[in-house]
């Protein structure tokens, strides 16, 4: 048994040469198809453990690595604290806390569940109930696996459901009252007030081949080019906003606001065509292409957008219609601090209004432009999305009363069952791309303690008033009333 991981002696030399190994195996294995392909990295003068693929010979079929993995010990001291969004995996939580979950209680989900997934001694196992739309399991999946990479021995047993609509699936309202019977925890990747779905990162992170989002990591590092391309008060100096109209209605009334011989709200939107943009080559939607005007509009669509993080990251102002959904990190972004709020039920005065204020007082509308792109490069590093999985699973797992067993239908899943054989371009570039290389040197971030209901009373009353206050200013109609 060739052992799932391989220790290596580092050098100056050895890491020149397994650089040049990687890059002949990349290209070997994205060129040629070949069945087989593997590769090390390592960080130069640090203890380097370089995870490999064990792929089979193609005529045989693909097993996972039957040792658990090495368990290392990491750095407690060199964790840092958790970025503040984390602390909101309480909040999501705490209908359980009382109760605790049993196997009845997280069974009692299934039926809103696409899939649920166990984790038991390290290794994970699936239970797939539906098919979803496009690869959302499989990157979410993925995702998971590499997680149990990054942290070897430290993700707790698990049971626990996913699902991977749009739309939330467990609504507050059916489980109140004084005979209402316990929710089932169902994880998801948003929600909002009304409902009770436990936040998870999207798919995203780890790529979306059908739209060609490529996995976060390098995305981000294209975004932070794409950002210096042209200076903020080179940009154009309108809101601006590309996406797809049709999803929703409050995306349809967006459109009313775009420029005509008429009027001019300062917005300027475009309608993607997805059909004409995978014939084109996605010509038109390279998001690090997109850094052109000083402000961009945020609206959701059915639910919450996967694009507010690239969108936010552009150093241009957020124009952010108001929200209803969440997803992980959504609730700790700053009204006039990350981002300019935009009145949903008068989106096209608010927009102007914005507009013309960033235009005449360029220094703070740079300075709100930046603090969000800054919330979206420190806050939601890759490592700190891993971060947020470890942890929410793991106080989840804290609320389990049970070890869990694999149901006769669940399938172990490990990289090499995923990989291997994956040989649709560009959904097997994204898995190796985003594959974790190396396990985690330090200990997952330090989670602070819960807020208080009075701490969550007080956040939701001042981004509420706020807003009440920028309502007033564009009733006004002078910007210079704007008291920032
Ligand atoms: C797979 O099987 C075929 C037919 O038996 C054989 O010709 C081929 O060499 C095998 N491939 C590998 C990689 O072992
Ligand atoms: C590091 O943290 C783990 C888990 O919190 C704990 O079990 C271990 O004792 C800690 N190690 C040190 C050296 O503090
Ligand atoms: C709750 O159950 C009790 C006992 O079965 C019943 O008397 C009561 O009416 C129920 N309350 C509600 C709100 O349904
Ligand atoms: C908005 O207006 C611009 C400029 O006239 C136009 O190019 C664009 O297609 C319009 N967008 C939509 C969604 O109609």
């Amino acid at each position: 048994m060739i052992p799932y991981l391989k220790k290596l002696v580092t050098g100056q030399f050895h890491s020149l040469f397994t650089l040049y190994q990687v890059a002949v195996f990349l290209l070997q294995s994205i060129f040629t198809g070949n069945s087989f392909f593997g590769y090390k990295s390592q960080k130069l003068g640090s203890r380097s453990v370089a995870y490999e693929l064990q792929c089979s010979d193609g005529n045989t079929t693909q097993i996972c690595p039957l040792n658990n993995p090495e368990i290392f010990d990491t750095d407690n001291l060199s964790a840092p604290q958790c970025p503040e969004y984390f602390r909101w995996i309480y909040e999501d939580l705490r209908p359980w806390k009382r109760t605790g979950l049993t196997r009845e209680i997280v069974e009692s989900g299934i039926d809103k569940a696409n899939f649920r997934i166990l984790v038991v001694d390290g290794k994970l196992y699936m239970d797939k109930y539906s098919d979803v739309f496009q690869t959302r399991d499989v990157f979410t999946v993925w995702g998971i696996l590499q997680l149990l990479k990054l942290y070897p021995g430290k993700v707790p047993d698990l049971d626990f459901l996913f699902h991977c609509g749009d739309l939330p699936v467990i609504p507050r309202s059916d489980y109140m009252g004084a005979n209402a019977s316990v929710p089932p925890p169902v994880f998801h990747y948003c929600r909002d007030d009304s409902t009770l779905d436990l936040v998870f990162p999207d798919w995203s992170f780890w790529g979306w081949p059908e739209i060609n989002i490529r996995p976060w990591v390098s995305l981000k590092n294209e975004l932070k080019k794409g950002n210096k391309k042209i200076k903020w008060r080179k940009r154009k100096p309108y809101a601006h906003w590309q996406g797809n109209s049709w999803v929703s209605d409050n995306r349809g009334d967006l459109m009313k606001c775009n420029v005509t011989d008429k009027n001019d709200w300062n917005a300027r939107l475009y309608q993607v065509n997805w059909e004409d943009e995978i014939k084109t080559g996605f010509k038109h939607t390279n998001l690090a292409d997109q850094c052109t005007h000083r402000y961009k509009i945020y609206i959701e669509g059915r639910a919450w957008s996967v694009s507010e993080k690239y969108i936010l990251a552009c150093d241009s102002m957020t124009l952010l219609v108001k929200p209803q959904f969440y997803d992980f990190f959504t609730r700790s972004l700053q009204p006039l601090v990350h981002y300019w709020p935009i009145n949903n039920n008068n989106k096209c005065q608010s927009i102007q209004f914005a507009v013309d204020w960033g235009n005449s007082y360029q220094n703070e509308a740079q300075r709100i432009g930046r603090a969000g792109s800054n919330f979206i490069k420190e806050g939601l590093k890759m490592e700190n999305v891993y971060d947020y999985m470890y942890h929410t699973l793991n106080e989840y797992a804290k609320l389990m009363k049970y070890k869990p067993t694999v149901p006769p239908k669940a399938i172990e899943l490990c990289s090499e069952t995923m990989a291997c054989s994956e040989h649709e371009e560009p959904n097997k570039r994204f898995k190796v791309e985003s594959m974790v290389k190396n396990p985690s040197e330090s200990s997952p971030c330090i989670l602070a303690p819960p807020y208080s209901r009075n701490e969550i009373d007080a956040m939701k009353e001042k981004q509420e008033s706020i807003r009440k206050q920028v309502e007033e200013w564009e009733g006004s109609e002078d910007v210079r009333k704007v008291n920032y």
